[in-house]
């Protein structure tokens, strides 16, 4: 089942996957919001809360799942940018300088250019979804997203027909990021993700730009993200300052890092271990102290409607 907040509780038994995509909330007046963004620039956000607030945001009811409790959503985290340690993001990102923010579109797409978030939301209306994020490392929360579907950005730069894969690169900026001088790191920078395009369209994939109906805090990856629920954490990528269509399948970060750990695909999928654990379960956080909470983890992280992008895939293989 998947999670989606909506101003009326629908019973889990109708939540059909088409309800998924059309019981959304909307956040409407996005134009207003872009002069409220411009009058608010002196903030250190690319997008002050008001920009959200002013939106119609109001916490909905939960269904199904708890909701992770923000504090530990936004203390315990994964951005190597900031150190290796869970605690060092909400430490140290806030050197990070998110204002003002642009995003380069490139490659095969009609209208390449370099944009700044303000426009690059021009005329998209904000969702809230409520999704399950599981992380390579076999742990899970439940996270409530401000955002859009990928769809909606890509389709604007209108992606030529020989574009196959999409391509997001992180921001690197080593005098704001403490993990990046790291000489002994495991992974390379920027950080690299990628998705083949027909993922990308999924309605399931969004960028985010806010959580717990407020802007994303730079640990979390503000102020524009890549959140897909059904496959682990890192293909997540956090903030995005470029995004490329290519014809080949792009080199990824953890895929270069160590290949036979972490596959381009990276679906959720409890049959395909991680050569050095099971992927079979999951702690779902936050545990206390003497209840660990392990739950099974699911195919596709519980997202079956994305199954026929896969068709007649062997996924043990493609993992
Ligand atoms: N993006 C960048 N740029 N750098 C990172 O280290 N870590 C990934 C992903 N995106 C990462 C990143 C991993 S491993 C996970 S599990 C998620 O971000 C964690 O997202 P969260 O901290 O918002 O929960």
């Amino acid at each position: 089942m998947v999670l989606i907040k909506t101003k009326k509780e629908i019973p889990s038994s109708e939540i059909t996957p088409e309800a998924v995509y059309l019981s959304r909330r909307k956040f409407i007046g996005q134009s207003s919001a872009v002069v409220a963004a411009g009058a608010l620039a002196h903030s250190s956000l690319a997008l002050p809360d008001s920009w959200i607030e002013d939106h119609g945001y109001e916490p909905g009811e939960e269904i199904g799942e708890d909701i992770t409790p923000e504090k530990h959503a936004t203390s315990f985290n994964n951005f190597f940018e900031f150190g290796t340690r869970k605690e060092d993001p909400a430490a140290h990102a806030h050197q990070m300088t998110v204002e003002p923010w642009s995003i380069e579109i490139k490659g095969r797409v009609e209208k390449p250019g370099k944009l700044s978030l303000e426009d690059v939301l021009k005329d998209i209306d904000l969702e809230e979804r409520i999704y399950r994020l599981r992380c390579v490392e076999a742990w899970s929360m439940v996270i409530p997203w401000i955002g859009f579907p990928v769809k909606r950005v890509l389709d604007k730069y209108k992606p030529l027909s020989d574009a196959k894969y999409v391509k997001f690169t992180t921001l690197l900026r080593k005098d704001e990021m403490p993990g990046t001088k790291n000489l002994l790191s495991s992974i390379e920078y920027p950080y690299v993700e990628g998705l083949r395009l027909a993922e990308a369209h999924h309605p399931l994939a969004i960028f985010a730009i806010g959580m717990y109906g407020k802007v994303l805090p730079n640990q979390n990856g503000a102020p524009f993200r890549l959140v897909v629920p059904w496959k682990y954490g890192f293909k997540s990528i956090k903030s995005i300052v470029k995004i490329e269509l290519t014809k080949r399948q792009p080199r990824t970060t953890w895929n270069r890092s160590a290949p036979h750990e972490y596959g381009f695909y990276a679906n959720v999928n409890p049959e395909v271990d991680h050569p050095r654990w099971s992927q079979a379960n999951e702690r779902r956080l936050p545990e206390r102290l003497f209840a660990p909470k392990r739950i099974k983890t699911k195919m596709f992280n519980g997202y079956d409607e994305v199954a026929s992008l896969y068709e007649g895939m062997d996924l043990k293989k493609k993992f």
